[in-house]
C-alpha cells in the first residue's frame, strides 16, 4: 500500500492534532518541560493501548511486521507510531464507533486523546517508566471451543505476493453440511498471521466460482486479484485482523445448505523483501451451529447506488442511493462496507418517517482492511424508514488505488477498473 494517500486523507486528523498539542507543555525555547503533568511512560499509558490496539497485527507473528508489543522496538520506532496513529492510519481506519456502537470497537480503533498520549510520548523521548504499572497480562484469545462446523483450504497455499506485496486467492472449500443449519458464531481460523490481511467467506448461489475471473466451473483454487466479488457471491462472513468470534444475538442464525458451494477469499500482504519469512498458509472458519430454525433468519442484502460513473480527476465524487423499506419492520445486526481500490469514505443511516435519521456506519474506507462490524444492538429498519447509503471516491492521480495514468472515467462494476458502492448486511424480520 502507498503512502500518498492515506497521508492525505488523514490531513484532517493531523490538523486536529497539531491544534491540541501542549498537553505536556513544551517549553518554546527548547529548555526542559516544566509542566507539572506527569509523562507519559510505557508502561503506564502506551503498552495497554498497544496491547489493546496493535498487538493483533504488531505482536512479531502479525501482518504488521515489527513487534511493537516489545518494549525496546516501541522506543526505537517511537516517533514513526506517533506519525502513523496521528496520520490515522494506524491502526487501520475502521467504521467510526461514535456513530454506531459495535464488538471490538474499543480494540479496533484509538480515541483522540489516546491518539495524544502516542504523541506525548515520542516528543519525551519515549521513557519506560515502572514496570509495575504495567498492564496484567492479555488474557487468552476468544475462541469457539467446540466448533459445530469447521471450513478449511484444502490444501496449503504457497503465498505468492506481486510488487505491491498483495495477493488474492480463492479456494472453493468442502461443503461441511449435511443438512440446512444456522450458523450462530464465526471464528476465523488463520493459518499463517505473518501474511494474512483479510479474509471472507461467501456461497455462491450459482454454484460456479471463478467464471468471473475466468476459470472454468469447478477450478478449485484461482487467483482472484482485486475487489472483484462475483454478483452471485453471498457474503456469509468477513474477517480483518482485531476482529474476534463473531457471535450473533441470541435466536438470531445465518442459514446454510448442504451441497451449496462455500468460497473462501484470501487477500494476503507482506512486505517486500522480506523474503526470508515462511509463506505458506492454510487458513479456514470454525462456527456454532443451530439445527432448530431460529427466531430470526438473519440473511445479507446489499445496498447502494448503481450505477455511477466517476469523474476522471475527481477528488471527491460521492454517490448516494436510497432504499425505502416496502415491506415488514427489519433489524440490521451488522455492516461492511466494500468499495474498490478508490474509495476514500462512506456513510450510512436510516431515514425516519419523519425526518429523523440514525447512524449505520462511518468512516474512512482502506481497502485493505475490509471487515464485518457487528452492532452492539441491532439498527431498527421500520417500514417505510429509508436506508441511505453514500460512498466519496478519490480519482485523481495521487490517490491511493489509483490504477490509471492519467485517471479516466471510472464506471460501477465488479471489474477491476471499475467501482462498487456496497453497504453489505446482516438482516432479519424484527
Ligand atoms: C489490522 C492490522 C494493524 C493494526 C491493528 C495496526 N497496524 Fe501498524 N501496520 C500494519 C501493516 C500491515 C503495516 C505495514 C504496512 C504499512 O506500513 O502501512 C503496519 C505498519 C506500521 C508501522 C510502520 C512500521 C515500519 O517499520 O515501517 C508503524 C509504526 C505502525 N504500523 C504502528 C501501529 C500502531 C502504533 C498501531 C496501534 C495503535 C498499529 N500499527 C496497529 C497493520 C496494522
Amino acid at each position: 500500500m502507498t503512502r500518498g494517500g492515506a497521508v492525505r486523507r488523514a490531513r484532517s486528523a493531523v490538523v486536529l492534532v497539531l491544534g491540541t498539542v501542549g498537553i505536556i507543555g513544551c517549553g518554546d525555547d527548547g529548555e526542559a518541560p516544566t509542566s507539572p503533568e506527569p509523562e507519559v511512560t510505557w508502561y503506564r499509558d502506551i503498552q495497554p493501548l498497544v496491547e489493546r490496539s496493535c498487538a493483533s497485527c504488531h505482536d512479531g507473528a502479525g501482518v504488521g511486521g515489527v513487534a511493537l508489543t516489545d518494549a525496546a522496538t516501541a522506543q526505537r520506532l517511537a516517533s514513526l507510531m506517533s506519525l502513523r496513529v496521528s496520520e490515522g492510519d494506524m491502526p487501520p481506519p475502521v467504521l467510526d464507533p461514535s456513530c454506531r456502537s459495535y464488538e471490538g470497537a474499543e480494540r479496533m480503533s484509538l480515541s483522540h486523546e489516546e491518539r495524544l498520549l502516542f504523541d506525548a510520548w515520542a516528543r519525551d523521548g519515549a521513557p519506560l517508566g515502572d514496570p509495575v504499572e504495567s498492564p496484567p497480562p492479555r488474557g487468552a484469545a476468544d475462541t469457539i471451543e467446540d466448533p459445530d462446523a469447521a471450513l478449511e483450504m484444502p490444501e496449503e497455499h504457497e503465498v505468492s505476493l506481486d510488487a505491491d506485496g498483495n495477493e488474492y486467492f480463492c479456494t472453493i472449500v468442502d461443503n461441511p453440511f449435511s443438512e440446512p443449519a444456522w450458523v450462530t458464531a464465526f471464528e476465523a481460523v488463520v493459518g499463517n498471521p505473518a501474511v494474512v490481511h483479510h479474509m471472507a467467506v461467501y456461497r455462491d448461489l450459482g454454484g460456479d466460482a471463478g467464471v468471473g475471473y475466468g476459470v472454468a466451473p469447478g477450478t478449485r483454487a484461482f487467483p482472484c486479484r482485486n475487489p472483484v466479488i462475483e454478483l452471485d457471491w453471498q457474503l456469509l462472513h468477513s474477517w480483518a485482523p482485531g476482529v474476534g468470534v463473531t457471535r450473533l444475538p441470541d435466536g438470531a442464525g445465518v442459514r446454510v445448505e448442504p451441497g451449496e458451494q462455500i468460497v473462501l477469499q484470501m487477500h494476503y500482504f507482506g512486505r517486500r523483501g522480506a523474503g526470508a519469512r515462511d509463506r505458506r498458509d492454510r487458513s479456514g472458519y470454525r462456527m456454532k451451529l443451530s439445527r432448530e430454525p431460529p427466531r430470526a433468519e438473519v440473511y445479507m442484502d446489499v445496498f447502494g447506488p448503481v450505477p455511477f460513473t466517476i469523474p476522471a480527476g475527481a477528488e471527491a465524487h460521492t454517490e448516494r442511493s436510497s432504499a425505502p423499506n416496502e415491506g415488514p419492520p427489519l433489524l440490521v445486526y451488522g455492516v461492511m462496507p466494500h468499495m474498490h481500490v478508490l474509495g476514500r469514505s462512506y456513510r450510512a443511516w436510516i431515514e425516519r418517517d419523519g425526518g429523523a435519521s440514525e447512524c449505520a456506519a462511518r468512516g474512512e474506507f482502506e481497502f485493505h482492511h475490509q471487515a464485518l462490524y457487528m452492532f452492539d444492538e441491532p439498527l431498527r429498519w421500520g417500514a417505510g424508514d429509508r436506508f441511505v447509503t453514500e460512498c466519496t471516491w478519490d480519482n485523481t492521480a495521487e490517490s491511493e488505488g489509483q490504477l490509471s495514468l492519467p485517471p479516466q472515467d471510472v464506471s460501477w462494476g465488479e471489474g477491476t477498473n471499475q467501482e462498487m458502492c456496497f453497504m453489505i448486511a446482516y438482516l432479519s424480520k424484527e
